[in-house]
């Protein structure tokens, strides 16, 4: 098919059909459609109400580009190729519908500050459907926490037995990083919700527009305060990457635990039927696929965070060509999180069991009672390195004899330290060791109750 020549008449053929399709955006840029309809018919009202257009004139417009969204919808808009981008074919679309008329509402707007406006006005609903998620995913891991505030699992430092904790205690951690992602994506909408529009090609325009008109059509927070910054900005969707890395990580950390806690090694969790894959060749293995792929889709994003700074860092001001580029990269990140955050919630709503028995029995296989040991000994004016100092060596003696710290005799005890008395027990065992741990933010019960409370305050 041969082009249609897309410039003025300065221009005397179309592109080479290799460099049309190379230079075209409109196969990933269809994603803004709704959103370029919207900031359309806010410039289209705003020329009628600064007198740039006639009233009738804008109806027209904001008529057909509600015929566009609506052809849309139904699936009967598919510009190709040859429109270039959504913009280009939006406005191609609109002057076939309209006729003549169509041609004006590209007065006092460049595509410049038209695709910033796009981008801000789709960033901004996604960052709200990304915020309602976590809200979800944090409203599941709160759930699990309540139901397991008395199981102890046992915590790792260098994935190594450490000491022991409360199951809620853990689940509660990926809360909190679950509420700064909240709070940061919070703290992003507010810089991604600034209107662009107005700021022309890059200097501004010759016409007595409003900008302050289409934002509050838009329902911006405010217009940026320069023009070129305006057009050339993408700090909020660089900062968007960032936070979407972060949510990221923090999806991947927690499944790595799942991966390891379903292992027979671990046996910590039973993946249900509901949530995990079997193998083609091996029918007794059940597979974590779902938390294998949300750790293996980190990295795309922490891809797209880095080519978005590398496109940004050589630019001079104003708009350049490379700003394309920052669309794919956005709408995967959105995909991506989406995607993995929605996963996670369905997973950890019904997909998994915690398996109680054996992570009780966990707890009392291993020497990270050890601590509480010392512990004890230095509460009886021990000092503690040297309570420490002794505990190693009963570590060692008692790996040596093939025992636990539970099973030393009282006697056995006493000839290592006179301080030691019948409370040893008690002093150890897993139970008393995590409600011990009763500091601020510990995993004491008592603690993390409290810290129940307040998360159920966070969520309002
Ligand atoms: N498709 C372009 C983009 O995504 C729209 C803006 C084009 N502006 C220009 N001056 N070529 O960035």
């Amino acid at each position: 098919m041969t082009q249609p020549k897309t410039w003025s008449d300065r221009f005397e053929s179309a592109l080479h059909p290799a460099i049309a399709r190379f230079n075209a955006s409109i196969g990933f840029d269809i994603e803004l459609i709704e959103y370029d309809i919207t900031g359309s018919i806010a410039h289209a009202k705003m020329l009628a109400h600064t007198g740039i257009i006639s009233k009738e004139e804008a109806m027209q417009l904001v008529t057909g580009l509600e015929q566009i969204r609506i052809e849309y919808r139904e699936g009967h808009f598919n510009p190709g190729i040859e429109a270039e981008d959504v913009h280009f074919a939006v406005e191609r679309r609109l002057t076939e519908l309209v006729g003549d008329v169509g041609k004006k509402l590209h007065t006092a707007r460049s595509r410049n500050d038209q695709v910033g406006t796009d981008i801000r006005l789709y960033l901004r609903d996604q960052i709200t459907e990304i915020r309602q998620q976590l809200r979800e995913y944090q409203g599941v891991l709160l759930r699990h926490a309540e139901k397991h505030v008395e199981t102890l699992i046992p915590g790792y430092t260098h994935l190594q037995r450490a000491q022991p904790l409360s199951l809620a205690h853990h689940l509660l951690a990926y809360f909190q990083m679950a509420q700064r992602d909240w709070e940061r994506l919070g703290e992003i909408y507010k810089r991604t919700n600034i209107s662009p529009l107005g700021s022309g090609a890059l200097a501004g325009t010759t016409f007595p527009i409003d900008r302050h008109f289409t934002a509050s059509e838009l329902e911006f927070g405010g217009v940026y305060a320069n023009s070129l910054d305006g057009v050339s900005d993408r700090d909020f969707a660089i900062e968007f990457l960032c936070a979407s890395s972060l949510i990221m990580v923090h999806l991947s950390r927690l499944s790595e635990e799942l991966i390891l806690w379903a292992s027979q090694e671990f046996g910590f969790i039973t993946l249900k039927d509901n949530c995990s894959t079997g193998s083609s060749i091996m029918p007794q293995k059940k597979n974590p696929d779902i938390p294998e792929l949300v750790r293996g889709k980190t990295g795309r994003v922490f891809g797209h965070l880095q080519a978005l700074l590398t496109i940004m860092k050589g630019l001079p001001l104003a708009y350049n060509k490379d700003l394309q580029e920052d669309k794919e990269g956005i709408f995967d990140s959105v995909k991506t999180v989406q995607g993995s955050l929605e996963a996670m919630t369905i997973l950890l709503r019904e997909g998994l069991e915690f398996r109680t028995e054996r992570l009780s029995t966990a707890v009392e296989e291993d020497f990270s009672n050890a601590t509480d040991v010392a512990d004890y000994l230095a509460a009886k004016g021990v000092p503690f390195r040297e309570a420490y100092n002794l505990v190693g060596k009963v570590v060692k003696t008692s790996l040596a004899a093939g025992k636990l710290l539970k099973d030393l005799t009282l006697e056995e005890w006493q000839a290592l330290h006179p301080a030691f008395a019948e409370d040893i027990y008690q002093a150890i065992a897993p139970r008393q060791v995590v409600a011990a741990r009763n500091s601020y933010g510990g995993t004491g019960f008592e603690q993390v109750r409290n810290a129940i409370e307040s998360a159920k305050t966070q969520l309002l």
